[in-house]
C-alpha cells in the first residue's frame, strides 16, 4: 500500500478530471494584513497555495512546499501567469530542514499525514524559525476526527494540545470545531491557531 502521505498527489492532484482553482483564504489573508505588510512566508504541505499565492502578489517572498510533485508543478506554472515571484519545491516534511527563519509559517491540514514524533520536531523546528513577533497559522485534525484509523500514519492532537503548546506566545485566534466535509461526507474535528511569537 502506497503511504498515506502521498494520498493527494496520487489519488487528488495528478487526477485527469482534477482541476487546480488555487482558492485564497481572504479572511485569513486579511488577518495576516493587520500584522504583517511584508516578509517571509513559509508555506508548509502547501496543496494548491491559493492563500500564498494571493500573499505573494500582494509583495511577500513566499516558499510553498510539498511532498506532492503535480501541485508543485502546477503552482510554478499559475505563479507565472499571474506574474507573481515564488520560491515553490517538492520535499517530504519529515526530513525538511529549516535553513533561514520566516515572519509567517502556515501548516494547514498537514500534521494528520506526519508520526507523531515528527510533528512535534515540525512544531518545534516552525515555532525556533519563526522570527520575533511573526505569525505561525496552524490547523490540525483532533482525536476522533472520522478519518482517523487505528492504524492512522498522521498525528490527531487532543483538545487544547496546540493551544497548550503556544502557551508562552500571543494566541491571535484559536478554535476548536466541527466542519462538514460535502465530499467525504463527514464532520471534522478541527483546530485552528493563529499565534505571534
Ligand atoms: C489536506 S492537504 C492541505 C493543503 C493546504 N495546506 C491547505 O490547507 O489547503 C495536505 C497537503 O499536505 C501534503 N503532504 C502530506 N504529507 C506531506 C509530507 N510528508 N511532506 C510534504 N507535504 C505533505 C499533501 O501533498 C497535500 O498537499
Amino acid at each position: 500500500m502506497s503511504e498515506e502521505k502521498f494520498f493527494f498527489e496520487e489519488n487528488v492532484f495528478s487526477r485527469k478530471d482534477y482541476e487546480f482553482t488555487f482558492e485564497a483564504d481572504e479572511e485569513l489573508i486579511e488577518e495576516i494584513l493587520k500584522n504583517k505588510k511584508s516578509g517571509k512566508v513559509l508555506d508548509l504541505g502547501c496543496g494548491e497555495a491559493g492563500t500564498s499565492l494571493s500573499l505573494a502578489k500582494k509583495g511577500f517572498e513566499v516558499t510553498c512546499i510539498d511532498i506532492s510533485k503535480t501541485a508543485i508543478k502546477n503552482i510554478k506554472i499559475e505563479a507565472k501567469k499571474r506574474d507573481v515571484k515564488l520560491i515553490a519545491f517538492v520535499v517530504d516534511l519529515e526530513k525538511f530542514e529549516f535553513k533561514e527563519d520566516y515572519d509567517i509559517i502556515i501548516g494547514t491540514g498537514i500534521f494528520h499525514f506526519i508520526p507523531e514524533k515528527d510533528s512535534f520536531k515540525l512544531i518545534n523546528n516552525i515555532m525556533k524559525h519563526t522570527k520575533k513577533d511573526g505569525l505561525n497559522i496552524l490547523e490540525v485534525f483532533l482525536q476522533g476526527d472520522p478519518s482517523q484509523e487505528e492504524d492512522s500514519e498522521g498525528y490527531y492532537f487532543k483538545q487544547n494540545e496546540l493551544k497548550e503548546l503556544y502557551s508562552d506566545w500571543n494566541i491571535l485566534d484559536y478554535e476548536e470545531y466541527e466542519d462538514y466535509d460535502e465530499e467525504e461526507e463527514q464532520t471534522n474535528k478541527i483546530a485552528y491557531l493563529i499565534a505571534k511569537k
